[in-house]
C-alpha cells in the first residue's frame, strides 16, 4: 500500500487514547496518508481500543467485526490497550493483520507501506501531534508501575516512561501557536513523573511559567503519590485550573488494601482537607468501583458514607469488571451482577444529588469562562477556572474568555448569562 491512501481513526477509552490517536494521525500524515472524517471515505480503518472493562472491549470489538464484514477490501488496523491484550486472538481468530500495542505506533506507517517495522520501541518524545480547537492534551509519561489489583493498564501500557521536560514545553508552545488555550497534561499517575531531578509539581510550575498557556490542567493524580507541593504550585499560578481528579475507588480500608491502592480512607481525607484548606474553591472529582471481590454491605455502606462526607463535585462510577491477567481476576467474585447494578445505582443516585447541590451553590456567582464551543443541546459551553462546565446563551467565540453570571441549573449543569467579554485571562 502506497502513501496517498485515506485513513480514518475511531477512538475508544481515555484521554491518553485521544492523545495517542493524534500521534498516530500525525505519523500517518507525515508518511503521506490523508486523514478523513468517516469510515465510508477511508481506505484504512484504524480502531484505537480500550481494555479497562469488559464493556469497553465489547464495544470496540463489535465495531471492528462489523467493519470487517462491511468493508472486506479495506485495511483494518487495531491499536490501543485491547490490541495489546488480545493481539494473538485478533490476528489468529479474527484474521486482523495489523495489530499494534501502545508502544508500537511508530511502526504503523512503515508496516502499512512495505511490511517493515523499523522501530523496536516507541520513543514518542520527538512527535508533536497536531491538535485543533481550544483544548489539547499533552502526554508527560506513559505506562504505570502501580499494579492496582483490578487494573489491566500496567500490563497493556507497560512500565512508566517519563518524557523529557524540554519536549513537553516545546509541544505546549507549538499548541499555543496553533491557537490552543487550554492544555491538559496526561499520565496514568502524573504524581510519579520524574525526569532527571524534576518531579511533577516542578514540571507543572515550569510549564505554567515558561509558556503563555491560558489554562493548564492535569490528569490523573494518585492519592498515594500526591504531595502538598502540587497544591502549592496550583495555588501560586493563576493559569493552573483549580481542579483535581483524584480517584479514591472505595471508602473501605479493607477493600483499598485488597486493591493494592497504597493509602487509607484517612490518608485520602487528609489530602482533601489540605487541598480545600489551601484552595477553598477547588473542584475535586473521583472514580469509584463497586462490587469488588469481598465488598460486603458494610464496605459498600462505608463508600456511601465517604461520598456523602467528602461531597465530590463529580464522580465516575463503575461496576467491577474482572480483567484476565490481573491479580484480582483470581479472587472469587462474591457480588452478583444484580447486586453490582443495585450498588451502582444507589451510588449514582447519591452522587447526583451531591453534584446538583454543589452546582446549586454557584447560582448568583460570577465565573470567568473559557469558551469551548456549542453545547450539546442549546447555547455555548465553557469551563471556569475550577474546571466546571457551564452552559450559557450568546454567540461567544470559541477560545475567548467571558464573564458569566450563573443563573440556574439544567440537569446538573450550571447555566448562566454573559456579563461581559474579556480579552485576557483574569
Ligand atoms: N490511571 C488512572 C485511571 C485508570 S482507569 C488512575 O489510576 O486513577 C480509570 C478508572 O477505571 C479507574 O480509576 C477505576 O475506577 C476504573 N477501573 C479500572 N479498572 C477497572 C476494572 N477492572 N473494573 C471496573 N473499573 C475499573
Ligand atoms: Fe491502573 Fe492503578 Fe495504574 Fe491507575 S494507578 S492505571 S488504576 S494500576
Ligand atoms: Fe485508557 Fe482504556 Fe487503555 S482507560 S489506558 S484506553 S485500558
Amino acid at each position: 500500500m502506497a502513501p496517498g491512501y485515506k485513513f480514518f481513526i475511531q477512538t475508544y477509552g481515555c484521554q491518553m487514547n485521544v492523545y495517542d490517536s493524534a500521534v498516530i494521525s500525525t505519523l500517518m500524515e507525515q508518511a503521506g496518508f490523508q486523514p478523513v472524517k468517516t469510515e465510508e471515505e477511508a481506505d484504512i480503518l484504524i480502531y484505537n481500543t480500550c481494555a479497562v472493562r469488559e464493556h469497553a472491549e465489547n464495544r470496540a470489538m463489535g465495531r471492528i467485526l462489523s467493519a470487517k464484514g462491511r468493508y472486506p477490501l479495506r485495511k483494518i488496523v487495531v491499536v490501543g490497550c485491547m490490541a495489546e491484550r488480545r493481539k494473538s486472538e485478533l490476528k489468529e481468530k479474527y484474521g486482523i493483520k495489523y495489530v499494534f500495542g501502545p508502544r508500537e505506533y511508530k511502526n504503523i506507517p512503515g508496516v502499512l507501506i512495505n511490511q517493515e517495522a523499523h522501530y523496536i520501541n516507541l520513543n514518542y518524545d520527538d512527535i508533536l501531534p497536531e491538535q485543533e480547537g481550544v483544548s489539547a492534551y499533552v502526554s508527560v509519561m506513559r505506562g504505570c508501575n502501580r499494579f492496582c489489583t483490578y487494573c489491566i493498564v500496567p500490563y497493556v501500557r507497560k512500565e512508566e516512561v517519563c518524557r523529557q521536560p524540554e519536549n513537553i514545553i516545546d509541544e505546549v508552545k507549538k499548541l499555543i501557536k496553533d491557537g490552543i488555550k487550554e492544555v491538559i497534561l496526561l499520565g496514568q499517575n502524573v504524581n510519579r513523573y520524574k525526569y532527571r531531578d524534576i518531579n511533577f509539581p516542578e514540571l507543572l510550575k515550569w510549564v505554567a511559567e515558561e509558556t503563555d498557556i491560558k489554562r493548564l490542567n492535569f490528569l490523573t493524580s494518585h492519592p498515594a503519590d500526591i504531595s502538598s507541593e502540587l497544591f502549592e504550585v496550583m495555588v501560586g499560578h493563576n493559569n493552573i485550573t483549580k481542579f483535581i481528579h483524584l480517584p479514591v475507588q472505595s471508602g473501605s480500608d479493607k477493600i483499598l488494601n485488597k486493591m493494592n491502592r497504597g493509602y487509607t480512607v484517612r490518608d485520602y481525607k487528609n489530602i482533601v482537607k489540605f487541598a480545600r484548606g489551601l484552595i477553598p474553591e477547588i473542584t475535586i472529582t473521583t472514580d469509584v468501583i463497586v462490587g469488588f471481590p469481598g465488598e460486603t454491605d458494610e464496605d459498600f455502606q462505608k463508600t456511601l458514607d465517604f461520598i456523602k462526607e467528602i461531597e465530590f463535585d463529580y464522580a465516575f462510577m463503575f461496576k467491577y469488571s474482572p480483567r484476565k491477567g490481573t491479580l484480582s481476576a483470581l479472587f472469587d467474585e462474591t457480588i452478583t451482577e444484580r447486586e453490582k447494578k443495585e450498588r451502582l445505582s444507589k451510588l449514582i443516585e447519591l452522587q447526583n444529588k451531591i453534584t446538583y447541590k454543589k452546582n446549586e451553590r454557584l447560582i448568583g456567582r460570577e465565573r470567568k469562562i473559557l469558551v469551548l464551543g456549542t453545547a450539546k443541546r442549546d447555547g455555548v459551553m465553557g469551563k471556569d477556572a475550577t474546571g466546571k462546565l457551564v452552559v450559557f446563551k450568546g454567540d461567544s467565540k470559541r477560545g475567548s474568555f467571558v464573564k458569566i453570571n450563573i443563573t440556574g441549573i439544567t440537569g446538573w449543569t450550571p447555566v448562566g448569562k454573559v456579563v461581559k467579554s474579556v480579552n485576557r485571562e483574569m
